[in-house]
């Protein structure tokens, strides 16, 4: 009984890794850069400290998420806006080159009027400039009518002087990721930044189809990572019958799954397909 069991798994397990192999091998057809994991990890630590909110440990970089992987880090900016009650900051991570900007999520005591209300919200918002693009008002607000923005491009620009032109990793979870998303498309479009790239972790979808397609190509180095169980990349609702009129995600997502045999656990990485709403992937 045990062994057909453990038989079981290591198909399954084997199927997974075979299916895995397969999305990669797509994506390398189309050029895209490939999803580092390496990368992700030390990220995730960005989009986890700027949740804190002792100030001064943070600017500090003395917080107690501040200190694994990384460490080092130089802060330019610390961004709050207490009206609105977000929070940002922007600096400069020396060992990946590479000027860091992380955006906070919602707070915990609120997060379930927030998921009640996403679920509820049509798109209500032109993203200016493109035809048809139309995103979610809330987010879209978020980054570009609060404190955050010229905090960020000022701190963006000062890390440039003092450092010379590096890479630009933007990032943030949950909320954070859809402004940190908004953000990157905005240093890129009416910025003119290069070398741009946005990495979110359990994001929401911030706007149509129009939007999607758009975003892809203006900061084609973009992936959300989405874990097993998140709900929160599920939201707004995706109605497969009317992608045009509803919320899609841009597309390239990781998708980050367990799977334990006693006390291990192992995490298989999916790499899903353009389409931004692949249906074998977080759907
Ligand atoms: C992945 O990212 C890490 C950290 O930035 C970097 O050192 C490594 O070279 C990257 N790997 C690839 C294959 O690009
Ligand atoms: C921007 O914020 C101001 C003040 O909070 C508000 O009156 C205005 O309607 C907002 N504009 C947009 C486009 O959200």
């Amino acid at each position: 009984m045990e062994r057909r069991r453990l038989l079981t798994i290591v198909i399954i397990l084997s199927l997974f890794v075979l299916s895995a192999s397969r999305e990669l091998k797509v994506h390398s057809k189309y050029h895209l850069p490939g999803y580092n994991h390496t990368l992700a990890k030390i990220l995730v630590e960005y989009s986890s400290a700027v949740y804190i909110s002792d100030l001064t440990e943070l600017f500090t970089w003395t917080c107690s998420r501040c200190n694994g992987l990384t460490k080092g880090f130089e802060m330019i900016e610390l961004i709050v806006d207490v009206e609105h009650c977000l929070q940002a900051f922007v600096g400069v991570a020396k060992d990946l080159n590479a000027i860091v900007i992380a955006f906070r999520g919602t707070q915990e005591h609120s997060i379930q009027n927030w998921i009640a209300d996403l679920y509820w919200k049509q798109l209500d918002c032109n993203y200016p400039g493109i035809s048809d693009a139309m995103v979610h008002h809330g987010f879209y607000s978020a980054y570009h009518n609060t404190t955050l923005r010229p905090g960020i491009i000022n701190a963006v620009k000062s890390a440039k002087e003092l450092y010379g032109d590096l890479q630009i990793m933007v990032t943030g979870h949950s909320m954070g990721g859809a402004m940190a998303s908004f953000c990157g498309m905005d240093l890129t479009v009416n910025f003119g930044m290069q070398n741009v790239q946005v990495m979110t972790f359990g994001q929401p979808r911030i706007g149509n189809a129009a939007f999607s397609s758009y975003f892809s190509q203006i900061v084609p180095n973009t992936i959300r990572v989405t874990n097993e169980h998140d709900m929160v990349p599920h939201l707004p609702p995706y109605y497969f019958h009317f992608p045009q009129k509803t919320y899609h995600h841009f597309p390239r997502e990781v998708w980050l799954y367990h799977i334990g045999f006693g006390s291990l656990v192992y995490t298989v990485e999916k790499v899903c397909d353009g389409s931004g709403e692949d249906p074998t992937c977080s759907r």
